[in-house]
């Protein structure tokens, strides 16, 4: 994967500066100042003219690119609407333009320039780091598996000038930020993207290891199905019963606070391929459950991005990786197993595996004792029905851990919206034959399946995010890296920044 590289640079006039590509943000109804108007001069007006007819309007999002001259080959406007109806989404829909436009570009290196603008240091810095993940967002492009990539983007380089309002330093720190954004956000894409043939349990182990000896802070242990038996982990390992690929329970630990600081815990579904087990799902689409990794894939993404961050707070991420398949030794419905808690399960339909897994891995996570824990999955069909692929649902049993989840989504572009788990739901979960089922009756599919969850979840502040919805797309097919910005912001939060 190749992506562009971004350097900071103490001054640059862009009525003198060298490039490829000049990336110039506009407001609307704003006349061009100092050196830009200067630049403009020299391009005898064309930035003007491209604004008098209309054919750039600096709406937000729009964009136009102008040939320029030797020194400045090519001009990029993007369109930033109105300074006065300037917020996160504006920014969000700039650098996606921003992205969209740098990664079709065939310019091989770009200057983005920051003068001017009337925004405040700290809008134009949360602007940049927002540009900075996107541009790589827009720059990722799947190769694994075709013979002859395609539509790999020419840029290598962008460059950004610290202005008098956002100092050399600041412009850095933006940039690293939203670099390991959105380095974050393309990993956890990547290993969506990968087919179930390649990306197995075991394979995300193997990814969870090169991450851990990568980086001094981090450090990765694996439980086998073995090790998951002495524990008493029969909800998890029934779910890769059926598979030829052995269950995985992957532990990574990120020591960046004090050693004895209880740590922020992700917990994240990691069926590396959904068949539906017994109760075997339809053929349509069915490829598409190679995503139903999308909850460990950005536990993977936002440990990797809190490691680069360097943040002085210790997280521990737990990916329960296995292969939901049927066959002659796979779990059948109306089987009890026993969960690592002692509670039992009837298994009255093997498609609700995510549960299955996931009540396993949190009550292992109870070892740690978390501050809080965040479990993160593509666990229902349902949550697509009520939130669609906008946000991602949040269930939680404490308020405060369910803001600031809310608030990261906000700030991040990323949104959730919360979901009620109310006791009265409870009692669709009820059995004759065990503690539980693993369905409900058949309506509020997701509440039901957080319901679950959260009878394995009493012992700390606990929040489930359910992003069947959001971590993947049909159209175009392929892998979001959601909710990876979320739970960054939420742990730059607890961190204190
Ligand atoms: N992985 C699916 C949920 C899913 C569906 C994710 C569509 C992404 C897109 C999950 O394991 C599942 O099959 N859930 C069932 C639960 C039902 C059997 C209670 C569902 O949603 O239908
Ligand atoms: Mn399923
Ligand atoms: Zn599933």
């Amino acid at each position: 994967m190749s992506q562009p590289s971004f350097t900071a640079r103490k001054t640059a006039n862009v009525a003198q500066i060298t490039t490829s590509c000049l990336v110039l943000p506009i407001f609307k109804g704003l006349k061009l100042k100092g050196d830009i108007a200067k630049l403009d001069t020299q391009m005898s007006g064309a930035i003007t003219r491209a604004i008098e007819l209309g054919d750039f309007t600096a709406e937000v999002g729009s964009s136009a690119s102008l040939l320029g001259n030797d020194r400045v080959q090519r001009i990029l406007l993007l369109g930033c609407g109105t300074a006065k109806e300037f917020d996160l989404r504006s920014s969000k829909k700039l650098a996606q333009a921003a992205g969209k436009s740098l990664a079709a570009t065939k310019a091989r290196e770009a200057h983005l320039a920051l003068e001017s603008l009337p925004l405040t240091p700290e809008d134009t810095s949360h602007l940049l780091e927002t540009l900075a993940t996107e541009v790589l967002w827009a720059c990722y492009v799947y190769t694994e598996t075709l013979s002859k990539p395609k539509n790999l983007p020419n840029l290598t380089k962008v460059s950004v000038a610290a202005i008098p309002e956002l100092t050399l330093g600041k412009v850095r720190k933006a940039l690293n930020a939203g670099v390991a954004i959105g380095e974050g956000v393309n990993f956890t894409r990547q290993l969506g993207n990968l087919p179930a043939n390649i990306c197995t349990p075991t394979y995300l182990s193997k990814q969870a290891r090169a991450l851990g000896r990568k980086h001094a802070k981090l450090s990765v242990s694996i439980l086998d199905e073995k090790k998951m038996r002495e524990l008493g982990m029969g909800s998890l390992l029934s779910v890769g019963h059926g598979s030829d690929e052995p269950s995985q329970l992957i532990v990574m630990e990120y020591k960046g606070g004090k050693a004895k600081d209880a740590p922020y815990a992700l917990v994240g579904k990691g069926i590396t391929f959904d068949t539906g087990g017994i109760s075997l799902k339809p053929g349509g689409k069915m490829d598409e459950m190679k995503f139903d990794m999308g909850g460990a894939s950005s536990v993977f993404g936002t440990v990797q991005a809190v490691v680069n961050l360097d943040l002085p707070i210790n997280v521990v991420g737990i990916v329960a990786a296995a292969e939901n398949m049927p066959s002659g030794r796979a779990t059948k419905p109306g089987d009890v197993v026993t969960s690592m808690s002692g509670q039992t399960i009837e298994i009255l339909n093997t498609d609700a595996e995510g549960r299955l897994v996931l009540c396993d891995a949190l009550t292992y996570v109870g070892r740690y004792k978390p501050k809080e824990v965040v479990d993160i999955a593509t666990l229902t069909g349902a949550i697509i029905v009520s939130l669609g692929h906008e946000a991602s649902g949040i269930f939680a049993n404490d308020d405060d851990l369910a803001n600031a989840l809310l608030a990261a989504g906000q700030r991040s572009h990323d949104r959730g919206w919360r979901m009620p788990i109310w006791q009265e739901y409870q009692k669709q979960l009820d059995s004759r034959f065990a503690d539980m089922q693993n369905i409900g009756a058949g309506t509020a599919g997701s509440v039901t399946a957080a319901c679950f969850l959260a009878r394995f979840t009493e012992k700390y502040k606990w929040a489930h995010l359910d992003v069947a919805g959001t971590s993947f797309l049909s159209s175009p097919k392929g892998a979001t890296g959601r909710p990876v910005p979320m739970l960054v912001e939420y742990l730059r939060g607890r961190a204190g920044q």
